[in-house]
């Protein structure tokens, strides 16, 4: 299965603005693109009924309200029921009882309910095709709290984006669990020497698959009909984004996604010290200075809270969202004991640096298809 690492990708993300690729792909091309297409099938076409009926009615029309929502909902059982659990846990129901999914949707957020209907589905998908060398249901709260992470990072910035930022920091590491599949006990070494890095993980795929989760995961993505902002910023989340703060929704979910992935989600895995890349990001791009992180922090364990239900079949149970947040907050500066409430309090730094705003097309769209060229490494 190892061989050597090519020296560039030979194709363009889905949906790239990149330049148009030769008319003849070359044999290398088509033999990588092969190798991806066959790791991703087991997965893509196990769920691709399910998933892609969903997401095409879900996502087809931009900003679906909550009626055409849950009518699309409605045609998986099994979601829509615990998406009315969920709407009748203490901390949405007030006493008053949901009794139908179109009130669900409305008492969760119809935009919420998307995300979490969608990557419900593909959890169930992934969670029957993972090894158990990967630990499923820990992986997958991972991606959960990065998920959350990334709702509460659009909320203070581009409320708009919240629901497909959700997608891009819950779904970005999907291919991850095909890749386990190739070797298992390969991937698990693979995990272990990456010590929590994600940018260090994706390096050290590419070194022994000759392709990276991120590979993966965008062929997973566009198979399965996801949004193309969400697809596109999938296959970004590891490229540095613009510094900026923008109103640019590329820009914009690239640097969410980006974040998310530079943030460790492994309770056992505490930093020892702060990101001073991601503290910077935040600053710059979201402009979430040190008196606004354990805010950010506390939005992001509320959002766990609020969701976490909808994924128990596949989620390892137990720890407070504080826990699981605490190596979050220790890359940002933050301390964990400020979740729970209180003032938050975090020793970071307190620079207030400004960059200038990511919004001049031209400048935009060349970043963009200059990250689509380098992104899969
Ligand atoms: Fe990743």
């Amino acid at each position: 299965m190892l061989t050597a690492p090519m020296k560039n990708p030979p194709w363009p993300l889905p949906g790239s603005r990149a330049p148009a690729p030769p008319a003849v792909p070359s044999a290398e091309a088509h033999d990588v693109s092969a190798r991806i297409d066959a790791v991703a099938a087991g997965a893509l076409f196990a769920g691709r009924a399910k998933i892609a009926c969903l997401a095409a009615e879900l996502f087809e029309q931009p900003h679906l309200g909550p009626l055409p929502t849950a009518r699309a909902i409605a045609g998986s059982p099994e979601v829509a029921r615990r998406m009315i659990a969920v709407a009748n846990t203490v901390k949405y129901g007030a006493g008053i009882p949901v009794t139908n999914l179109e009130a669900a949707t409305v008492r969760l957020g119809a935009d919420r309910a998307r995300a979490v209907a969608v990557s419900r589905l593909i959890g169930d998908i992934l969670a029957a095709t993972a090894p158990a060398e990967l630990r499923f249901d820990s992986f997958w709260r991972g991606c959960l709290v990065r998920g959350c992470l990334a709702r509460a990072l659009a909320m203070n910035a581009q409320p708009g984006l919240a629901g497909e930022a959700m997608l891009v920091g819950m779904l970005q590491d999907v291919g991850m669990a095909p890749l386990a599949a190739l070797d298992p006990a390969a991937y698990a070494e693979i995990i272990q020497q990456s010590d929590e890095s994600q940018l260090r993980l994706a390096i050290l795929e590419w070194r022994s698959f000759n392709m990276n989760h991120v590979h993966v995961g965008l062929r997973l993505m566009t198979g399965w009909y996801m949004p193309t902002l969400v697809v596109e910023a999938v296959g970004r989340h590891h490229t540095n984004p613009p510094l900026g703060p923008t109103s640019d929704p590329a820009i914009r979910l690239w640097q969410i996604g980006y974040l998310v992935g530079t943030l460790p989600v492994e309770p056992s895995r505490t930093p020892a010290q702060p990101d001073a890349t991601a503290i910077r990001l935040l600053e710059t791009a979201f402009q979430i200075g040190p008196d606004r992180i354990g805010r950010l922090l506390q939005q992001a364990a509320e959002e766990f809270e609020d969701v976490s239900g909808m994924f128990d079949a596949c989620v390892a149970a137990g720890g407070a969202p504080c826990d699981l947040l605490a190596p979050a907050a220790a890359a940002l500066g933050a301390g964990p004991a400020r979740l729970t409430g209180g003032s938050p309090v975090f020793t970071g730094h307190d620079s207030h640096e400004q960059h200038q705003r990511c919004d001049d097309p031209a400048a935009n769209r060349e970043a963009l298809a200059h990250a689509d060229a380098v992104s899969v490494l």
